[in-house]
């Protein structure tokens, strides 16, 4: 698979899983993620939202589609998932204590004025989740997200908060349905937001971006030594050339792979975000834990 490009599935189709996450369970791992195989609305950088698309793979290269996991509403304006509002970076967390799947997306306005997550849940891994509910964790706005869950269980929602200046660390519920109120700031004022993270050797680590809309800009990453302590931005991870712009792409997701971490990126294309494309990157995690990110014309799975 050429990195950098729209990749496609068994069947021939594009892979239509912008802004998402890849997990492992059993044997196999689901890639979710944004459903945008639509024209843009005229004149837009919009695409309606169709709903969180699901692929399966057992060796992360050979990817089925396994339909929609959560499905947009069309007639309902008041619904959290209308298609005309913006649904991205959806995250599936498998939770040990309920044997189920838990969904969190940025739930929006069309205009990205509300801020807020979608949760959905599901007894297995394809869906269809049930929708739970939208709203703004701990009362406070949530725009680009992920779902961290820590070596000790404890799973968190990662989001650019006060219009993307800060980034709240939010620790979810057992159920990893809810927040449960207790959150850290962390990175305040740097303006980051596509946090993407892991843990390795006593580290966390976070890769994020500026924020420039769908136009690519530097990544930087973070390291702690505490999930909840004083995260502080290091440098661009990325090496050569287009190293300045995440080689014209945006991190989305971190997946483990016996042992080695592996960045996802968006390659967004504004004004036909269908085709936008997908890449898989080794990181490399140098002395001094130090990351490095070298751009690979190609990704082969495992
Ligand atoms: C940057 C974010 O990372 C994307 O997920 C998307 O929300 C765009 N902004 C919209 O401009």
């Amino acid at each position: 698979m050429k990195n950098g490009v729209i990749w496609q599935d068994i069947d021939g189709n594009d892979i239509q899983a912008h802004g998402g996450c890849i997990i492992k369970h059993g044997d196999t791992y689901y890639w979710y993620g944004e459903h945008k195989g639509a024209d843009n609305c005229p004149g837009t950088t919009r695409v309606d939202v169709i709903g969180v698309s699901c692929y399966s793979s057992k060796n992360l290269r050979d990817w089925k589609y396994e339909g929609l996991a959560l499905e947009s509403n069309k007639d309902d304006p008041e619904s959290p998932l209308y298609y005309k509002k913006v649904l991205e970076r959806p995250k599936v967390i498998y939770n040990a204590k309920n044997n189920n799947f838990v969904l969190w997306a940025h739930a929006d306005s069309a205009d990205y004025v509300f801020g807020g997550i979608a949760v959905a849940v599901s007894d297995t891994p394809t869906g269809p989740f049930k929708f739970l509910y939208a709203k703004q964790p701990n009362k406070q706005d949530s725009r680009d997200m992920t779902i961290y869950q820590d070596i000790d269980g404890t799973a968190y929602l990662v989001h650019s908060k006060d219009w993307n200046k800060t980034m709240n660390i939010s620790r979810l519920n057992d159920d990893y349905t809810e927040t449960d109120g207790f959150y850290v700031s962390v990175l305040i004022d740097q303006e980051r937001e596509a946090p993407a993270l892991f843990y390795k050797d006593g580290m966390y680590y976070m890769v994020s971006s500026g924020c420039t809309g769908w136009l690519p800009n530097q990544a930087l990453f973070a390291r702690c030594e505490h999930m909840l302590g004083k995260w502080k931005l290091i440098d661009n991870p990325c090496r050569g050339e287009k190293m300045d712009t995440t080689f014209d792409g945006q991190s989305t997701y971190i997946f483990e792979v016996d042992g080695e971490f592996y960045l996802m990126l968006d390659h967004w294309h504004p004004n036909d975000l269908k085709t936008s494309g997908y890449s898989i990157l080794k990181i490399d995690i140098l002395e001094g834990n130090n990351l490095r990110v070298n751009w690979a014309d190609e990704w082969k799975g495992i």
